[in-house]
């Protein structure tokens, strides 16, 4: 169980009968998050699109926990691409913050409960203070045993490929890796989530259905669910009901059906 609940946020009220039912059958393993449609769910309410990026920050603290206490081993969740650079200035501004203070209020709880926090995305690339508060995350947080939660920041499924294969392409130029060494384990073993299990369970919200250059190569075999509700409405109920559609799932990875 979560240890402690220091913030004032109430945690989601969940129906137990729902995660008896979950329990019943294996977790996944590695659920990713898109958490897309926060300015939408503001713009309905006749508010700023940041009062729907803060309403989503609160539904990732509690997902957070929901998913530490289902027993799920990583959670990847994607808070900023490579693209968003293109919006509003001040948009970008507040999400720097957003980012900020979710740490500020998030790690020392985070760290009690065991949560490894990792970021994940060219984050050298921010403002040298929040990259310096970032990396001080990972450190403090960095021999948890608990879930590993991924925040990718600055995150381009693109880019990370290109990035694993420039790696790979300097070590041959410097003779630590030979031609035929280079496998699809080799390529993995240079992405961010090296060592970690592949996604088995995209999320996405908000009724777009595209996976938005996140995970590119990581999801090769994920089961996909998509949902129309908007990220700042995502429960944790809406979340047992994504891993209840999972469990229902044949996944066969390219074999035969073994039903
Ligand atoms: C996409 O919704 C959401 C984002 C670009 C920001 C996601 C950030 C959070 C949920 C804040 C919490 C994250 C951390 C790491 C503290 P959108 O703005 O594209 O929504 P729209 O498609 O409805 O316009």
């Amino acid at each position: 169980m979560w240890r402690k609940w220091l913030g004032t946020a109430k945690q989601d009220s969940v129906n137990l009968s729902l995660v008896e039912q979950v329990k019943q059958k294996p977790m996944p393993q590695h659920i990713a998050i898109i958490m897309d449609g926060n300015g939408r769910w503001a713009k309905k309410r006749g508010m700023m699109r940041s009062f729907g990026h803060r309403a989503g920050a609160d539904r990732l603290r509690s997902i957070v926990r929901t998913a530490a206490e289902l027993g799920v081993s990583v959670l990847t969740t994607y808070a900023f691409s490579t693209e968003n650079w293109k919006r509003p200035a001040q948009e970008v501004d507040f999400l720097m913050k957003l980012f900020w203070e979710y740490l500020d209020n998030n790690i020392e709880e985070m760290h009690q409960n065991q949560v490894k926090v990792r970021f994940i995305g060219k984050t050298e690339e921010l403002s040298p203070a929040l990259y310096e508060k970032m990396m001080a995350a990972e450190k403090k947080t960095a021999n948890n045993t608990g879930l590993v939660l991924n925040l990718a920041v600055n995150y381009g499924g693109r880019a990370e490929i290109v990035s694993a294969v420039q790696k790979i392409a300097q070590e041959v130029k410097e003779g630590t890796l030979s031609v035929e060494d280079i496998t699809e384990e080799a390529l993995s073993d240079r992405m961010y989530t090296a060592g970690l299990p592949d996604p088995d369970l995209l999320i996405r919200p908000s009724g777009d259905l595209r996976i938005s250059n996140f995970l590119l190569w990581q999801l090769a075999y994920a089961e996909f669910w998509f949902t129309g509700i908007n990220w700042p409405d995502f429960t944790s109920e809406v979340l047992l009901e994504a891993i209840l559609e999972y469990q229902k799932r044949d996944r066969r990875f390219g074999g035969l059906k073994n039903k």
